[in-house]
């Protein structure tokens, strides 16, 4: 089994093999990420190997430190205020691509933008730092399948193709971070995440565009439709299970085998969302897994998100 627990040795153990072409799996305060140097293309492209991911879709770069983000891409004080608000944090932005070192070509999947966050873990953060270099990270789970938010996860999804599975709990938001794209006039939202629309508009004093996701043309190749897939057959605002199902329900709900948060607290619902699947996913004897109706609002909108791809046959 390659799962560490991430103490200081296991994290400077870490960071020796993401300097030598290693990619290994880290917790962020979002969900997993599966992480690789940057600048080595060998290990990128391994990465790529590993989930199954088409080589169209670019990945998120991870820093520990803003300063950084100026060697990197083009920012402007809109950005350096949104970094000040949220990071570290589960924000992430889109930005005019400026180091043209060619070993980034890969991370950046030959797009003129580079993405960019810096995670609110302490082991991410760390990790980061050990390894000197910015770390490509997208979710540490096989293309298409559900995200992880538990090392348990990460191993059921990618087993010992992964050096090293550091494990530092479960994730606390359990949802992606938010993507913004920061290259036009504008602000565009394309992904829902941790950072709501509504946080979002009221910080900048402007309408935050919401992208409209073609899933045919997709201007964040994630956002393809079919995604985050449990194995079952999966009914999304159902009022109630059919016979055989497995039903997740939300808020005051009866017949539930699990609930993401008998409160109505969204937050709490985000942070269950992954674990709850993955759980209904290995139930024996279901007929399929349906879920209660979400309110489309907050850290909601993330969560309608993630489900109505889930649910896509
Ligand atoms: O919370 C997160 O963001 C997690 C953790 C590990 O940090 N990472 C994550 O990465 O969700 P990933 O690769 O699963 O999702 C990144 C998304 C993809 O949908 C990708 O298409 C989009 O970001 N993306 C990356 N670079 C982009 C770019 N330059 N333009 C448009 N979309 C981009
Ligand atoms: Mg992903």
């Amino acid at each position: 089994m390659n799962i560490f627990s991430a103490t200081e040795e296991n994290i400077t153990k870490a960071a020796e093999l993401l300097r030598s072409s290693g990619v290994v799996a880290m917790p962020t305060e979002t969900v997993y990420g599966l992480a690789a140097n940057v600048y080595d293309s060998k290990a990128v492209a391994n990465i790529f190997a590993i989930k199954g991911r088409p080589t169209f879709n670019p990945l998120i770069s991870h820093i520990a430190e803003v300063d950084f983000l100026k060697e990197y891409a083009a920012v402007d004080s809109r950005v350096l205020e949104l970094a000040k608000k949220y990071w570290p944090g589960p924000l992430t932005f889109v930005l005019k691509r400026t180091d043209e070192n060619p070993a980034l070509d890969l991370v950046c999947a030959g797009l003129k933008t580079i993405t960019v966050r810096m995670p609110n873990h302490p082991v991410a953060l760390d990790l980061i730092k050990k390894a000197g270099v910015p770390l490509a990270a997208p979710s540490a789970n096989a293309s298409q399948t559900m995200s992880p938010t538990t090392a348990e996860h990460v191993y059921e999804s990618l087993q010992d193709k992964v050096d090293m599975i550091l494990d530092g709990g479960a994730c606390r938001v359990g949802v992606e971070s938010t993507i913004i794209d920061m290259t036009g006039k504008e602000v565009v939202m394309l992904r829902a995440g941790g950072v709501s629309l509504e946080e979002l508009e009221t910080f900048l004093s402007e309408k935050v565009l919401i992208s409209d996701g073609n899933p045919d043309k997709p201007t964040s190749p994630g956002q393809l439709l079919k995604h985050y897939a449990p194995h079952h057959t999966f009914r999304i605002n159902a009022d109630k299970p059919e016979k055989g199902e497995f039903y997740i329900g939300f808020g005051d709900c009866q017949n539930a085998n699990l609930n993401l948060s008998p409160s109505g607290n969204l937050c709490e619902a985000a942070s269950n969302l992954f674990s709850y699947l993955h759980l209904a996913d290995k139930h024996p004897n279901i007929t399929g897994i349906a879920m209660a109706p979400i309110p489309n609002k907050e850290i909601g909108m993330a969560i309608n998100d993630r489900i109505k791809r889930a649910a896509k046959k």
